[in-house]
């Protein structure tokens, strides 16, 4: 073979080579970044290699979903076993809801929750949802008084929480000059219309929306204006279905109902009512109306907790197959000899009864080196 025609070989093949390297380095550094949160798609700094579209999902995958009216599936998480389920399920969106102020807290409302206890929920879920897009509630109290503080705060629920977006409720005036504001900073925003939980102070309560016609129109006009603001999707909760099926008619970008009928563009609902956590998890220290209970955990915990406690009182738990670590004769003898050097008889005497019986109930004779 000429020289002329090994040399190109031999620089395509390094060439080939320090690709492959870069790539690998690349994707060494997604995944540390994936602890932190979801990458961004890597259609310019990726390396050689295409995006793995299965790997996380991104604002083109909903996009794409809803062009195709598939319907994307939302579900809080607040924790690393739930987001861990949520990943598993190959859920799309993972919203780490300022709902855990109740359903996590125990509060009566989604008020008290501050922004540094939202961001030990994000950073937990962050660390647990790999592939589900991760948006990050912004709390009540940290993004009402300027559109700069609302931008504070969804910076630092990407910096310090680890989420790809977030999310913020009501349509003023001032919530949209917000929205677009944190928009225009590089963070992507969901809506949220409807029943606001954030507003109860003014709407009275956990009270439905759009049920008559000023109200109505109005989620529509809200929801187009956050659209217009940039937002991505936009949650409608507790509105009429056929006032969803109109908002979602009106927007080019996604709807997520909750409590809001079956013609929107996605679902979500609260990781515990969902689960059938608790009986009373949410608005109203009941699961509210709207909700599917897909399973009924609470009754398993209870179960579970109830039966530990009564092995645990009749003697029945730990026994054997639970007790794992052995000492052996030897090593017991001279245990034994140590404490009664301490002048500990009595716990000496206490180890050898035990040893006995536990070397019995093992099957092992107690003598037995
Ligand atoms: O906080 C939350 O969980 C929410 C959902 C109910 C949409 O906002």
């Amino acid at each position: 073979m000429p020289l002329t025609h090994i040399k190109p070989l031999a620089l395509t093949r390094n060439y080939t080579m320090s690709l492959l390297l870069r790539g690998q380095k690349a994707r060494c550094f997604l995944l540390h970044l994936r602890c932190m949160s979801n990458v961004p798609e890597n259609s310019v700094y990726g390396g050689p290699k295409p995006q793995n579209p299965n790997q996380r999902v991104t604002l083109t995958h909903l996009r794409q979903k809803h062009k195709k009216r598939d319907p994307i599936t939302v579900v809080t998480a607040y924790d690393y076993p739930s987001a861990v389920h949520l990943d598993t399920a190959g859920i799309d969106v993972c919203l780490v809801g300022d709902s855990a102020s109740m359903v996590v807290h125990g509060h009566d409302t989604t008020l008290p929750i501050s922004l540094d206890e939202m961001l030990v929920h994000c950073r937990a879920v962050a660390r647990g949802a790999k592939s589900p897009l991760l948006v990050g509630d912004l709390p009540f109290g940290t993004y009402e008084s300027s559109a700069n503080q609302a931008v504070d705060t969804a910076v630092r629920v990407l910096k310090e929480g680890g989420m790809d977006a977030i999310k913020l409720e009501g349509g003023s005036p001032s919530r949209i000059t917000a929205a677009k504001a944190i928009v225009e900073a590089g963070i992507a925003v969901m809506g949220h219309v409807g029943l606001t939980p954030q507003a109860i102070s003014v709407l009275g309560g956990f009270r439905p929306q759009g049920k008559n016609i000023a109200s109505a129109v109005k989620v529509v006009e809200t929801a187009l204006a956050l659209q217009e603001a940039g937002c991505f999707s936009v949650v409608l909760e507790c509105v009429p279905a056929p006032v969803a099926a109109a908002t979602t008619a009106a927007l080019q970008i996604p709807t997520i109902g909750i409590g809001a009928g079956p013609f929107c563009s996605g679902q979500v609902l609260v990781y515990h009512d969902l689960l059938g956590m608790m009986q009373h998890p949410h608005h109203a220290k009941v699961t509210p109306k709207f909700c599917k209970q897909y399973a009924h955990v609470g009754d398993v915990i209870n179960k579970a907790l109830l039966e530990y406690k009564e092995e645990v009182t009749s003697g029945l738990f730990p026994g054997p197959s639970h007790s794992p670590y052995k000492i052996s004769n030897k090593d017991f003898s001279g245990f034994f000899n140590e404490l009664q050097k301490l002048g500990l008889d009595q716990a000496a005497s206490a180890a050898a009864d035990k040893i006995d019986t536990a070397k019995s109930a093992d099957g092992e004779s107690p003598a037995k080196d």
